[in-house]
C-alpha cells in the first residue's frame, strides 16, 4: 500500500554532523542544484512521506543544534533513541567504525529502511556481518553514494547503450588525488552504476607511498589512491586514477560521454561519418532540479510500498562496492596485484583514519 501524507513513516536520523544535519557551506556553494538537499535531516523533512521523529548524537553541541532546528526530541545514545521512537526508517551519518553497530540495532529494533553514509564498514568480517543483515527481503537501503539516484548519470548510462556509440569499453571516474575510504566509495559506485553493476573479473590497485600503514592484513589510514583497474568479466574496463574535476568519462568504440563536474553538465564527443577525430561536440546543462538525498529517500518509501527489485538490487550495489573498496586495500597489500574481489582475506581491515578522524 502506499505511504499517505497522513500516515507518515517515522524516521529518525542518527549522527548530526554535515551529513546528517548540516550541509557545509563549500558543498551549498558550489554544488550543483542536483545535490540538494543533502542533509540527511533536510532531506528526511522534503519527503512528504516521511516524518522526522527524532535525532541522534553523542556530540552535545551539535545534537541540541539539530534538535531545535528541526523541533524533535534528542538522543545522545542511539540505542534509547531506537528503544523510544521505534523509527521505521532510520538514515545513519556517524562515522564509519560505529555504523555496523548502528545497523544492527536499528534492525533489531525493528527499522525496515535504512540509509547509510559511505563507507559501509571497515574490515571483511564486519562486511560479511552485513551481508547477512542485508538478506532480509524486507529490508530497503540506500547509499551516501548519491549519483547513482541522480537523473544525469542515468541519462549518461542511456546514452552508452545506444548503437551510434559503439559500446562501452571503459569508464573512467576523475576525483583527483584522494583517499580510499573517503572518495572513492563515490568513485566505485558510480563506475559500478555505469557499468550496468555487471561482475567485476578483478580489482588492482596502487596507494601513495607513506599514505597507510600496514600491520599484516591491517591498513592503518585513509589510502591515497594513485591508481585502481577493474577489469569486469566481459572485458569492460573500469579506470580511477588522480585526475581531478569530479568528471567521469565513458568511452565507446565511436566516442565518449562524459558527465561534468559533479553532474553539471553533460558532454558528448564523437565524429560525423568516418571521420576518426571525435571533433562533434554536444553539451547538455542539467536543468537545475534539486534531488540530493532525497532521491535516496524517494527509493527507500518505495522499497516500503513493495519496489522489491529495486531493493535487492540497491542493496547489491552498496555490498558490492564495499567489497571491491577492500579489493583495493587487499590488492596494494599484494604489490597491486589483480585481485578476485570474491576471494578476500577474513582478516583484512581499513581503519580509513585521517589522524584522530574515520572515513
Ligand atoms: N555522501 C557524501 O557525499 C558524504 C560527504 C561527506 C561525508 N560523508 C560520510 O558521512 C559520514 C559523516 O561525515 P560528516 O562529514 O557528516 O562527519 P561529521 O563528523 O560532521 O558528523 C558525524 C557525526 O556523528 C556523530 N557520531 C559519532 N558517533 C556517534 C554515535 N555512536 N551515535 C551518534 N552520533 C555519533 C559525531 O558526533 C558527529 O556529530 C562519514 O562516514 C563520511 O564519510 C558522505
Amino acid at each position: 500500500m502506499i505511504a499517505t501524507h497522513s500516515e507518515r513513516i517515522r524516521s529518525a536520523v542518527i549522527g548530526c554532523g554535515r551529513m546528517g544535519a548540516v550541509t557545509s557551506e563549500a558543498m551549498r556553494r558550489f554544488a550543483p542544484p542536483a545535490w540538494m538537499p543533502l542533509s540527511h535531516a533536510e532531506a528526511v523533512l522534503a519527503q512528504p512521506c516521511l516524518e522526522l521523529v527524532g535525532v541522534c548524537d553523542i556530540a552535545p553541541e551539535p545534537l541540541a543544534a539539530a534538535a531545535a532546528r528541526f523541533s524533535v526530541p534528542a538522543y545522545a545514545d542511539y540505542r534509547q533513541l531506537l528503544d523510544a521512537l521505534r523509527p521505521k526508517l532510520v538514515t545513519v551519518a556517524t562515522r564509519t567504525p560505529e555504523r555496523p553497530d548502528v545497523i544492527a540495532a536499528s534492525l533489531a529494533a525493528g527499522a525496515r529502511a535504512l540509509h547509510l553514509e559511505k563507507p559501509l564498514c571497515n574490515s571483511v568480517a564486519q562486511l560479511t556481518q552485513l551481508e547477512a543483515l542485508f538478506a532480509d527481503p524486507s529490508l530497503a537501503c540506500t547509499f551516501g553514494t548519491l549519483r547513482r539516484y541522480m537523473p544525469i548519470y542515468h541519462r549518461a548510462r542511456t546514452l552508452a547503450s545506444e548503437a551510434y556509440f559503439g559500446g562501452l569499453s571503459q569508464v573512467q571516474v576523475n576525483m583527483g588525488k584522494a583517499p580510499l575510504m573517503w572518495t572513492h566509495p563515490h568513485s566505485i559506485d558510480l563506475l559500478l552504476f555505469l557499468a550496468g553493476d555487471r561482475p567485476v573479473k578483478s580489482v588492482s590497485a596502487r596507494f601513495a607511498d607513506g599514505s597507510v600503514e600496514r600491520h599484516g592484513s591491517r591498513i592503518d589510514g585513509d589510502p591515497v589512491v594513485t591508481s585502481i583497474l577493474f577489469e569486469f568479466d566481459d572485458g569492460l574496463s573500469g579506470v580511477i586514477g588522480q585526475t581531478g574535476g569530479c568528471d567521469v568519462v565513458l568511452a565507446g568504440n565511436n566516442g565518449t560521454i562524459a558527465v561534468e563536474s559533479d553532474g553539471r553538465r553533460l558532454r558528448i564527443r564523437t565524429s560525423e561519418g568516418s571521420d576518426i577525430y571525435w571533433d562533434r561536440h554536444l553539451l547538455e546543462e542539467a536543468d537545475g532540479s534539486p534531488g540530493g538525498t532525497r532521491l535516496a529517500l524517494d527509493r527507500l518509501v518505495e522499497g516500503l510500498n513493495g519496489n522489491a527489485a529495486q531493493i535487492l538490487a540497491d542493496k547489491r550495489a552498496i555490498l558490492t562496492g564495499q567489497r571491491l573498496l577492500l579489493a583495493c586495500g587487499q590488492s596494494h597489500l599484494a604489490g597491486g596485484a589483480a585481485v578476485d574481489p570474491a576471494q578476500l582475506d577474513p582478516k583484512l581491515v581499513i581503519t580509513g583514519r585521517s589522524g584522530n578522524r574515520y572515513a
